[in-house]
């Protein structure tokens, strides 16, 4: 299978070239990000796609990570702070139009969504919007590696400085997690020739028969 060996090839990258990742390339990783599940169906998180410069040298500011700024596309998984019965209801009110369900055709399941949802706290519907949002990174990783463009996920950043430099708090948002994509500088990146560090299989993985 090709995924495995596209996923044998990749790896966090630390050092990229001055190479930029084609709009088409960019297109597809968005849209396979979207394409993927999350838990309700009800995609609790956006994707910001960064490449101003003088934006992405402010977010870097405060990181060990020069791939903030230093990649060509910089991709911010922003889940929401909130999941309002406002959301809910538009979201259902779209899943009727494009199943051409009448309207109030899903009215059982908004119901079901609005009395789950406004029984969490807050910081557990944060939580459970930023598992939502690492699962359309994971995406995103295996999608850049099919096309055979570099990424790095990254949590070493500063979540305030995005929230301010993004106005994100405005929208209703928080930076979960980052991924900058781009093309290896091998040359340069110690870690271009290092040998893939993995359990073996037998140990990672527990077979119930
Ligand atoms: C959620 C997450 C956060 C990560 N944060 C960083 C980071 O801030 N900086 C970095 O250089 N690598 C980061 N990594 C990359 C991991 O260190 C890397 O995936 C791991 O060592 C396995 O190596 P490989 O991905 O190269 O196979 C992160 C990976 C994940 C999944």
């Amino acid at each position: 299978m090709d995924l495995i060996k596209n996923l044998q090839w990749r790896y966090a990258v630390k050092k990229y070239s001055d190479e930029s990742v084609s709009e088409d390339k960019i297109d597809q990783i968005i849209e396979a990000v979207n394409l993927t599940a999350s838990s309700c169906g009800i995609q609790p998180y956006r994707l910001f796609v960064i490449t101003n410069p003088e934006v992405r040298q402010r977010l870097g500011e405060d990181s060990f990570n020069a791939q903030i700024h230093a990649s060509s596309h910089l991709l911010v998984f922003a889940g929401f702070n909130e999941i309002t019965n406002a959301y809910i209801e538009s979201y259902v009110e779209m899943m009727e139009k494009q199943r051409n369900l009448e309207s109030g055709g899903l009215k059982i399941l908004e119901d079901t969504l609005v009395g789950y949802f406004s029984a969490q706290t807050p910081e557990q519907n944060t939580i459970w919007s930023d598992k939502q949002a690492y699962i359309g990174l994971g995406t995103a990783l295996i999608a850049a590696a099919e096309l055979k463009v570099d990424a790095t996920p990254m949590e070493g950043f500063d979540p305030k400085l995005f929230d301010e430099v993004l106005g994100l708090s405005e929208k209703g948002l928080h930076a979960s997690v980052i991924m900058s994509l781009g093309y290896r500088d091998a040359a340069s990146d110690f870690l271009s020739s290092a040998p893939k560090v993995r359990l073996p299989i037998d140990e990672f993985s527990i077979r119930i028969n």
